[in-house]
């Protein structure tokens, strides 16, 4: 057998189909198009409604790898060697082509032809009485009757995924690991029903024959479909011969980061590698969920992700970690998946932060968290549902982790009353809004609503209002002072996307007009954030929308730039050079990308100076639309998914530049005017950071250091190209001041200091309290010790307040008194704090305390 990376089985899997007559079409966003599903579960869901034959495919057959998620074994994830959330689905589908034989006949040749698996160590399991199966696998396939067993619905029957949908029974596969299992019952009759270890499900072949609706009723579908899924992790195992997903080319990295992150090896303590698994694992699923749009919440889709995030967390802190750490593992997602799944690098810097804030969120009230478990486990066998849901409501602690711990410390929980004052406080907060419906349901309503977008070519157009959400809700209007979330039939406005900004402007209609303060996509929803300043908008209404011209130009320039400074980057560095994020907005533009080192000042100049003779040249803009294929042959650099769309935009410079994208930009590189490279920096191993400008802001940048230059001239009066000189003679200046000022404060120290000895010596004082004023506290101790050489017995005592608003001391003593016990007195006297040795101690107030003060309560 071969030994094959993922990436190659990822190729070599989508290849096969291809050469099968498949379209290959790219991974399908996490959050599935279908109202019944949190989730995309499988690499069918993007396609339930051609199954279901509500909608019409384009491609007779199509071959696909898929991202996935599913949650309902999470608490399995890390203790066994195959449960995951999210995973890669390797799928073929036919819609209404081939059928049983062909889905048969494929799955074989790509294992035993492709993958080159032996034939003896495939077994197979079918739908109890699918004879058609049984002979397809016999007959054509020649395999042993003894290798293929029948299963009942539980096994070997698929779908709905929901409530309803198309299903139908399945075949699957099985690799023989041919490893001993201990805990097998019966290893001389060991088959795939078995429930050991020894037969490894690969590759699920559903025969999609059927449907079944809401009430549970099934029914034959019209057209006979095939579905098909290979998890991506498991056959990455069998073709590495490892025995868990977790030791495959897939997580290795993961593994490693964890080694380094938490010093601990991997493989020594199996309640360490769980956790480190569970971060392995649920790094990935954020950040593609983050990618994919979710952000962390209480509700649905946001509150998978947070509870992934704080598992995770809870993790890393049973691996000894006090602070976000998570947010590190998005780099290793980047390097292990960002080459296949561009959203990634794309939304790189947005992934981390998210996590890296809901980090900080969670362990803010980790500890007081963790802290209320120990004590109610340590008095009580059960955390009652008034408990848990404090630990939720008040710490932040989802249900699942207070599981996990209750497992661990063998307590049980009131689930079922924590479910009841979960769905409590979910009633308040919806009776406090004013209204039974949830809120997420609104987008979700008005997912089909389509705006055309004609901001390429026009700024301005009338358009009929189609939807008006306020504060979640579907509402009839907004009226004077109100602000809402509007939806037009067709906007020049564009929607933030791809790193550009959205637009900006008015919106006017019939005695009324409204600022439009934003533009955003919410799934394919084309959202304007406006807020009425006269009249009423109603739904239905029509209007006149106008983009902020100036605003879009500045931006359209910024674009273009990007775009130039992109391909210069990678002139000048290389090829290696990948964007991994980007912003687009009307006063900068921000570029992201992978590069070791930080740029020299030469190769700075360089990027800039080429970009700008692409801006003298004055070389036009071209856009075109062309299929993705052709997009891609064409050299054009392909930065975001272009999600089941066959058509693609194509940006093209002259031949100096050429990419994928959707943004607003410039005619001609005329129209820059010109580029500036205002900053390079890291912003994380491996990616630097590049802020430019261009057009009216290098313009705008310019007069203000100018005036700033003025500024300097004036106020060190001296003309503009001897300010350098002149700026070193003053810190020099400076410098040599401050040297003499601390001489001569130390020589009037050392006056006082000797008065204020001479004077304890003529009385034999025993305690001296010198105010050393605002001397470091190298200095006051300095000065304690010549002070107790000096007068040989008794105690000193050397106030000092080097900040405002703050004193402290250093006590040092010759023996008979102690130190520290003086120290905690005048401390305390004051509302302060002091400790130390016999022989030396420090404290300090929070305020200003003076020596005289201290003398004095030292009398008292
Ligand atoms: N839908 C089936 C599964 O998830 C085959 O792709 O197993």
């Amino acid at each position: 057998m071969k030994k094959l990376s993922s990436a190659q089985i990822r190729k070599m899997f989508l290849d096969f189909f291809k050469s099968k007559g498949h379209k290959i079409l790219p991974s399908s966003s996490l959050i599935p198009d279908d109202p019944q599903l949190l989730f995309t579960v499988a690499g069918m869901v993007p396609f339930k409604k051609i199954f279901w034959g509500l909608e019409k495919p384009k491609y007779p057959r199509v071959a696909t790898v898929q991202k996935c998620l599913r949650t309902n074994d999470i608490e399995n994830v890390g203790k066994t060697p195959r449960h995951q959330t999210m995973f890669e689905m390797l799928g073929n589908f036919s819609f209404g082509d081939y059928y049983k034989k062909e889905a048969i006949e494929y799955a074989w040749e790509f294992l035993t032809k492709w993958l080159e698996i032996p034939e003896e160590r495939l077994w197979v399991s079918i739908y109890e009485d699918d004879d058609e199966a049984y002979e397809l696998w016999t007959e054509n396939i020649g395999l042993e009757p003894r290798k293929i067993v029948r299963m009942g619905k539980e096994d070997n029957f698929w779908g709905p995924v929901g409530p309803s949908g198309p299903c139908g029974p399945d075949s699957e596969i099985f690799y023989d690991t041919m490893l001993d299992v201990k805990e097998c019952p019966d290893p001389d009759k060991c088959d795939p029903t078995c429930d050991c270890d020894r037969f490894l499900e690969v590759w699920n072949l559903v025969f999609t024959g059927l449907y079944q609706n809401e009430k549970g009723e099934i029914g034959e579908l019209e057209r006979k479909n095939i579905d098909t899924g290979m998890g991506l992790e498991r056959i990455t195992a069998v073709m590495q011969n490892v025995e868990s997903v977790f030791e495959t080319d897939l997580f290795i990295p993961f593994i490693k980061k964890s080694e380094k992150l938490f010093g601990k090896s991997y493989g020594k303590n199996e309640k360490n590698d769980i956790s480190m698994r569970v971060i392995a694992d649920h790094s990935r699923a954020s950040a593609f969920l983050i990618a994919d749009g979710v952000f962390p919440s209480n509700t649905e889709r946001g509150y998978v992700l947070r509870r992934l995030i704080r598992r995770a967390v809870r993790h890393g802190k049973l691996l000894g970690k006090d602070e976000p750490f998570l947010y590190k593992f998005v780099d290793v997602v980047n390097e292990v998946m960002g080459e296949f799944y561009p959203e990634i690098p794309e939304k790189y810097d947005l992934i981390k932060e998210t996590i890296k804030a809901e980090e900080e969120r969670f362990f803010n009230t980790l500890d007081q968290g963790l802290a209320l478990i120990e004590k109610i486990v340590s008095s009580s066998s059960t955390i009652s549902s008034e408990e848990a849901f404090k630990l939720y409501d008040t710490y932040g602690m989802p249900l699942d982790i207070t599981l996990e711990i209750a497992k661990e410390k063998g307590v049980k929980v009131e689930v079922d009353g924590f479910n009841a004052l979960m769905e409590e406080q979910r009633k308040r907060a919806r009776e406090k809004r004013g209204d039974k419906a949830f809120v997420g349901r609104t987008y979700e309503k008005l997912a089909n609503t389509k705006t055309e977008f004609i901001g390429y070519d026009e700024l301005k157009c009338d358009a009929k209002v189609v939807a008006i959400i306020s504060n979640g809700e579907s509402v009839s209007e907004l009226r004077a002072g109100e602000e809402g979330e509007v939806v037009f039939d067709k906007t020049p406005f564009y929607a933030e996307k791809g790193g550009q900004i959205g637009d900006t402007g008015i919106c006017r209609w019939k005695d009324g007009i409204g600022k439009i303060s934003n533009t955003y996509l919410n799934g394919s929803l084309h959202l304007h954030q406006l807020k009425v300043e006269r009249g009423t908008l109603e739904v239905s209404m029509e209007a006149t929308l106008e983009v902020d011209e100036e605003r879009r130009n500045d931006t359209a320039r910024n674009h273009t730039a990007t775009h130039l400074l992109h391909a210069a980057l990678r002139k000048v560095l290389g090829e290696h050079v990948k964007q991994a994020g980007s912003l687009v907005s009307f006063d900068r533009l921000r570029f992201d990308f992978t590069h070791m080192k930080p740029l020299t000042k030469e190769e700075i100049q360089k990027v800039e100076d080429m970009v700008n003779a692409v801006i003298l040249e004055a070389v036009p803009v071209t856009t075109e639309i062309m299929s993705l294929e052709e997009a891609k042959e064409s050299g054009a650099m392909a930065l975001f998914n272009e999600k089941y769309s066959d058509e693609v935009r194509v940006v093209s410079v002259g031949n100096f530049s050429k990419e994928l994208c959707g943004g607003t930009h410039v005619k001609n590189t005329g129209n820059i005017g010109s580029f500036v490279i205002l900053e390079e920096k890291a912003t994380s191993a491996g990616v630097r950071r590049i802020e430019a400008t261009s057009g009216r802001n290098t313009l705008k940048m310019i007069r203000e250091m100018r005036t700033e230059i003025e500024t300097l001239s004036k106020e060190l009066n001296t003309p503009p190209n001897s300010l350098v000189q002149k700026v070193k003679e003053v810190i020099k200046e400076n410098s040599d001041l401050s040297d003499r000022l601390t001489r001569v404060k130390e020589k009037m120290l050392k006056r006082m200091l000797d008065e204020t000895l001479e004077k304890a010596k003529k009385s034999s004082q025993e305690i001296v309290v010198f105010d050393a004023q605002d001397a470091s506290s190298a200095q006051a101790r300095n000065i304690a010790d010549m002070a107790l050489n000096s007068i040989k017995n008794g105690v000193v005592i050397v106030i000092f307040s080097p900040k405002k608003d703050k004193s402290s001391f250093v006590v040092k003593s010759s023996g008979r008194v102690k130190a520290n016990e003086v120290a905690k007195k005048i401390a305390s006297a004051f509302g302060g704090k002091g400790g130390g040795r016999l022989d030396m101690a420090q404290g300090g107030w929070n305020k200003k305390v003076s020596a005289k003060e201290v003398d004095e309560a030292l009398k008292a």
